[in-house]
């Protein structure tokens, strides 16, 4: 059994989840190859797949919305699940937290994905452009990185228990 971990990450924190993902996943006993999104060329080789993105703008990466596009037709083959590395700031205060990517529920419903975790994610400590600046300065410092690497596992954990108890 081998699994899949490909990821979409612009300045580096979601390629970080992907990295315990993928870790957690052969610790379960998985075989795992962690690629990012764009060095795919297809997913003969896999028998379930792990995809994660960053989220800009409300809006997934261009790489990962490029793969599920891609391997559409793969995906349906397999298992697979997808998560989304997002929500910085205080959850308390910011509203809304999270906003889901237009149409990627759908997606990845009709393309029969076993899940869709978000994860709190992280900003740059040294943010370039006013964009990121900007975002950066709106946001206490304690709140800047809402990754929670315990829900990270645990989630990880469920789908190599998943993956476990199906045949290859
Ligand atoms: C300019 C900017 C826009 C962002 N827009 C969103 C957004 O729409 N929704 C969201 O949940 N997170 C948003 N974020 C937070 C990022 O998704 C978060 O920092 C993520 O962990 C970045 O991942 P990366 O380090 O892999 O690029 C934004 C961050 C920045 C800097």
């Amino acid at each position: 059994m081998t699994v899949l971990v490909a990821y979409a990450s612009k300045r580096g924190s979601t390629a970080e989840i992907a990295e315990t993902v993928a870790a957690t996943l052969r610790r379960e006993g998985l075989g795992v190859c962690l690629e990012r999104c764009e060095d795919v060329r297809n997913l003969d080789r896999y028998d379930a797949v792990v995809l994660g993105s960053a989220v800009y703008m409300k809006r997934w990466q261009g790489d990962a919305r490029h793969f599920l596009k891609k391997h559409r037709k793969a995906l349906r083959q397999k298992p697979f699940w997808v998560f989304s590395s997002g929500p910085v700031g205080d959850p308390a205060k910011d509203n809304p937290d999270w906003i889901e990517p237009p149409k990627l529920a759908e997606k990845v419903e009709d393309l029969g994905g076993k899940g869709h975790a978000v994860f709190g994610g992280c900003l740059p400590a040294e943010p370039k452009g006013m964009m990121e600046k900007a975002m950066v300065d709106g946001v206490p410092r304690e709140y800047r990185d809402r990754r929670d690497w315990g829900e990270i596992r645990g989630w990880t954990k469920q789908i190599a228990s998943e993956l476990v108890a199906v045949p290859s």
